[in-house]
């Protein structure tokens, strides 16, 4: 496929199989996310590839993180009790979510102090990369749906996967086969969204 079809076709896959990308193909997605642009060459980010027992490991760190917010909630809202039957429910969804998939990347930042490189940038930037590994996904022929969800900006998730404080997760990319040929939605129209000075 050429760059520019991949381009104006580029859609998410959200249903995903095995086989996950292969060693020699994984290594193609991560240097596809380091060749993203980056201010001062600062590479502020962090990959975590999670497969195979990985994946049951970020499902313990989901219903632990979970658990921990329940606890926190019923702690702070006076009167209010942690409601067995939704705990149950909510606990068993978000131990499933990992398994969405056989890969998951999450794309982290590691900020660095810059004079000239605000966080904000480096947050892009490493934005940057989860788009830069779902397009080289595509481009292999797997499947990849970038996901966050509450889990992204929990505490004690990034302290189970050894965040440092004060970072965030840009976003955890699925990646695999996709389960059938996808539907190629119609393009989306710019014209609301420029402005021409000429
Ligand atoms: C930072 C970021 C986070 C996202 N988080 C989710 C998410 O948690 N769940 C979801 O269904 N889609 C999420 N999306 C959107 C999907 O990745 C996808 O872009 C969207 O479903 C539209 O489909 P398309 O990529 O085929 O246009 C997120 C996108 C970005 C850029």
């Amino acid at each position: 496929m050429k760059a520019i079809e991949l381009l104006l076709q580029r859609q998410s896959t959200p249903v995903l199989t095995e086989p996950a990308p292969s060693d020699t193909d994984l290594t193609t997605l991560l240097a596809a996310g380091m060749r993203v642009p980056d201010h001062a060459g600062l590479k502020p980010w962090h990959f975590h590839v999670i497969s195979g027992q990985g994946l049951q490991r970020l499902s313990d760190l989901y219903v632990e993180a979970t658990t921990n917010d329940m606890a926190i909630k019923a702690g702070l809202i006076e009167g209010t009790s942690i409601d067995e039957h939704a705990s149950i429910e909510k606990m068993a969804k978000v131990a499933k979510m990992p398994f969405r998939a056989p890969m998951i990347i999450v794309i982290s930042t590691k900020y660095i102090e810059h004079n000239k490189v605000p966080q904000q940038e480096q947050l892009v930037a490493t934005g940057c990369c989860a788009h830069a590994m779902q397009m080289a996904a595509f481009s292999l022929g797997y499947g990849a749906m970038w996901r966050t969800g509450d889990l992204a900006y929990n505490e004690t998730v990034k302290q189970g996967l050894g965040l440092e404080e004060g970072n965030d997760i840009a976003g955890f990319l699925y990646i695999g086969t996709p389960t059938k040929a996808p539907h190629i939605k119609p393009a989306k129209s710019y014209q609301d969204k420029v402005t021409y000075w000429e």
